[in-house]
């Protein structure tokens, strides 16, 4: 069963279309990272999944169901900007109030859980204001997680992370799919989300353009041949009359993306006088892609 279905999404803000007959396919249990550019209606197709915004017209199912049915509506946990705490409470109280909107049973067992789930547990007597931003997201994650959700919605939860933040929410978003709940993430930042994103979903100006599982992105990212060789653009012309595809980064590198082993075309090379500093083999990730995809332009 998909753990989210829209079709024909549409929602206009005055004269502004933010969003305009998206088309969007979550599979439950995915880690679905929902790529655009700034303004290509990321956060608003968010809201509206979980009921923040209504609709301009469309439609929305949540495990085969309408997004309005309260049942359904029960199982979303949402992380959309910031988290909505009491700055002078702590980090415990403000879950006790979120658990008591909830009305969850047992709240003390329940905080105690979704705070070791986000490796949070160490600050729950913190105010919250004295946290820093990357215990904030995490807490966030927590409140999010109150409840027991089938289906978490998280925008750009990642913005503003160390690299130690990231791992752990990495950490943290694996764990919880694990334990069968499927995440919606928004990030501009694609190397993290590359490492943890079962599908992607790439919006421009309000339609999705491309949807893809990670293994499909993978089959499409060519691999290739880098090398730098201190002989600048003449390397290009020489390396092209041999192979089939080859191109000059700005900054000197030259790829090859033809299958062909490192050492063949350094002894090549060398057979044309042209001695090899630096050879790799690498691969496109998902930034690349993505910039390719928007037609060379980095957002
Ligand atoms: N409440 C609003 N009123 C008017 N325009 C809005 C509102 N919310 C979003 N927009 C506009 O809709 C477009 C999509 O915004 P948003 O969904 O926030 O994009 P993203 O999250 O991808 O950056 C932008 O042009 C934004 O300015
Ligand atoms: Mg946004």
């Amino acid at each position: 069963m998909n753990a989210i279905e829209i079709r024909g999404l549409s929602k206009r803000f005055g004269s502004k279309q933010a969003v305009d007959g998206l088309h969007m396919t979550v599979p439950e249990g995915a880690i679905y990272g929902f790529i655009g550019e700034d303004g290509s209606g990321k956060s608003t197709t968010e809201k509206m999944i979980c009921g923040l915004l209504h609709p301009t017209s469309g439609s929305i199912s949540l495990y085969g169901k309408d997004h309005n049915d309260d049942e359904i509506r029960s199982h979303i946990g949402v992380l959309i900007e910031a988290p909505g705490c009491v700055p002078d409470c702590s980090v415990w109280n403000n879950m006790m109030i979120q658990a008591a909107n909830l009305e969850i049973k047992d709240p003390e067992q329940e905080i105690a859980k979704v705070l070791k789930t986000v490796r949070m547990e160490g600050a729950a007597s913190n105010k919250f204001k004295n946290c820093s931003l990357g215990m904030k997201q995490h807490i966030g994650i927590a409140m999010a997680l109150l409840g027991n959700p089938r289906l978490l919605v998280l925008d750009e939860p990642i913005n503003g992370l160390d690299a130690d933040g990231m791992r752990i929410m990495r950490e943290v978003l694996t764990d919880i799919t694990k334990q069968g709940c499927t995440v919606l993430i928004s990030s501009h930042i694609l190397g993290e989300l590359e490492k943890i994103a079962t599908h992607y979903g790439i919006i421009r100006h309000g339609r999705m353009i491309r949807e893809m599982t990670a293994e499909e992105l993978e089959a499409d990212c060519p691999t290739y041949i880098a090398l730098r060789t201190g002989e600048g653009s003449k390397i290009k012309l020489l390396l092209k009359g041999r192979y089939g595809r080859v191109e000059e980064e700005e900054d000197g590198t030259i790829r090859i993306y033809d299958d062909v082993k490192p050492e063949d075309v350094v002894a090549w090379l060398y057979e044309k006088g042209v001695t090899v500093s630096e050879i790799w083999t690498a691969k496109i990730g998902l930034e690349e892609y993505y910039i390719d995809l928007m037609g060379g332009k980095k957002q």
